[in-house]
């Protein structure tokens, strides 16, 4: 079976890390898991962007040469990933050796055949954005946006590859796979873009301005264009691992979307003959008081601090409950402070603490066996069934907040269940009927947190693991007959107690940083 093979956007090695690169990093994480449990065999990647303009220029403001710089910023990348649980197979720097010589052998080939040629070059050129413009990127009133920084005309002699040669072919494969871009109304963003002729892409910068990059292979004199080199990051990294490109999915930002991997990407694979990924899907932006969190703004939050407060299963579910995945989201600390205390103190963590005190009380720790079910036990079983089938087919098709928010719900449904059974008042009666009900609620409450754990796992991993531990649990290695309705627990002796989700200290001390 071919490895489901899942990658993010490689982060520029050029500050710390924020919110939404954590994001990034999580969703995909959660797609992995999901996998997984799935029992696909998963090769996830993800890795640091280390050439170009901006990771030079921040090197120079230090004072570092570029490499010794790099290095500090994408340890501190890699650093934040088991700080998050992100279970990745591997991470590429684009300074390796292993992703240079792909690079270079990519060049040659595509020169060799012809899809790269020489030609001098005159024009507007932005050294914030890397990039070659032209009058139809300037503001209406003549002006060029603000994201270019400084605009100067120059003339160059570069490098240029043939995009335009492929723009026919990009836009009926488009039209083809219609679900090729998650979500579909991005894919139409990327054959409106395609409805202007496109132009060749200069994929040189001449040493002279630029030195920190991969020299071409066939004119040393000059240094490949950083959105090439790191694109081939992704082919780069498994070239040694037969069988698993294609990728599955590159989980990227809706802002590098168009033109870097849909048109770029897509026409670098074409050309050299390559299988093209399956699919990309393009997540939206974190953003703080409606403007895009970025380090450049200065509104951009750690990551961390949010971590060390909170916990990161707290943060991954966060990210995962309050973002539909394709859309934008504001951050706020009321909001992460409403879903923390509302969701997974007071109703997660509320049904974990009454399954094990009441098991400890009424049952001396040992979980009991259910009797025969009354209809209480009934309507909450068939609760759990709608909720599993419905939360599968939202996680395949990303729909995390949802699931998440029915699992929650089926939380929630659990813990009126015990308030309606009330085994403390069962508890005091010597009756054999009511002995016999509080057994079977007792059971049935810890079933019931036994399985809507096993739907959390992928998204609180840690969270999931503690839960089940108390519960005496050791899950199987099927997933899915996890997910079966079954008095699995009966004879597990339970822990007294687990504080889960602890009330945050006040003042809730995250920064802006
Ligand atoms: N280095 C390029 C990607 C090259 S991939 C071959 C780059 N780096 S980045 O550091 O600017 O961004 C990395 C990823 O983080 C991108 O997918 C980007 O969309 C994502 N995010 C950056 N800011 C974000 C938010 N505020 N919200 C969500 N994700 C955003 O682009």
């Amino acid at each position: 079976m071919k490895p489901f093979y899942i990658t993010t956007a490689i982060d520029y090695a050029n500050g710390s890390p924020h919110l939404g690169h954590a994001y990034e990093k999580v969703l995909t994480d959660v797609i992995a898991r999901f996998r997984r449990q799935q029992g696909d065999q998963v090769h996830f990647l993800t890795g640091t962007d280390e050439h170009g303009q901006k990771v030079q220029a921040s090197a120079r403001r230090r004072g570092v040469e570029p490499q010794a710089f790099c290095d500090e910023v994408s340890g501190e990348f890699r650093a934040m990933l088991p700080r998050l649980q992100i279970t990745n197979d591997d991470f590429i720097r684009t300074t390796e050796e292993r992703h240079k010589r792909v690079v270079r052998d990519l060049l040659q080939r595509l020169f060799d055949q012809g899809d790269i040629y020489r030609a001098e070059y005159r024009g507007y050129y932005s050294a914030r954005q890397e990039q070659f413009l032209q009058d139809k990127d300037r503001n209406p009133d003549g002006s060029w946006p603000e994201i270019f920084g400084e605009v100067g005309e120059i003339t160059e002699s570069n490098y240029f590859f043939r995009l335009k040669k492929y723009q026919p072919w990009l836009v009926s494969f488009l039209e083809a796979n219609p679900d090729f871009v998650f979500p579909r109304f991005r894919q139409s963003q990327v054959l409106e873009f395609l409805k202007e002729p496109l132009n060749d892409l200069c994929i040189s910068r001449p040493r002279e301005r630029l030195s920190w990059g991969i020299p071409l292979p066939f004119d040393d004199g000059y240094v490949t264009y950083v959105w090439f080199d790191a694109l081939t990051n992704y082919y780069s990294a498994v070239v040694d691992r037969p069988g698993v490109w294609p990728a599955d999915y590159h989980v990227i930002g809706k802002d590098i979307l168009v033109p870097p991997h849909a048109v770029y990407w897509m026409i670098m694979l074409q050309a050299a003959g390559l299988p093209l990924p399956r699919h990309i899907l393009a997540h939206g932006w974190w953003l703080q008081r409606g403007a895009k969190m970025s380090k450049s703004t200065g509104n951009a939050l750690n990551p961390l601090d949010l971590v060390d407060q909170f916990g990161s299963d707290a943060f991954r579910y966060f990210l995962m409950r309050e973002m539909n995945v394709g859309q934008d989201s504001d951050f706020t600390l009321e909001q992460f402070l409403a879903r923390y205390n509302g969701e997974l103190a007071n109703n997660l963590g509320n049904l974990v603490n009454r399954t094990l005190n009441m098991t400890t009380r009424f049952a001396e720790g040992v979980v009991p066996p259910a009797g025969a079910p009354g209809d209480a036990e009934r309507e909450l079983r068939e609760l759990w069934e709608r909720t599993s089938a419905e939360c599968i087919a939202l996680s395949e098709g990303f729909q995390f907040h949802t699931a998440l928010e029915r699992t929650m719900a089926f939380v929630a449904a659990t813990n009126a269940y015990v308030e309606k059974r009330a085994p403390w008042k069962l508890g005091k009666s010597a009756e054999a009927a009511d002995r016999e009900l509080l057994r079977t609620s007792l059971a049935t409450m810890a079933e019931a947190l036994r399985l809507a754990v096993a739907l959390l796992q992928h998204v609180m991993p840690a969270a999931a693991g503690r839960i089940n531990e108390v519960l005496g649990h050791v899950p199987g290695p099927i997933w899915r007959d996890e997910l079966a309705w079954g008095g699995r627990l009966a004879g597990k002796r339970v822990a007294a107690s687990l504080v889960l989700f602890p009330r945050p200290t006040p003042p809730a001390a995250v920064t802006a940083g």
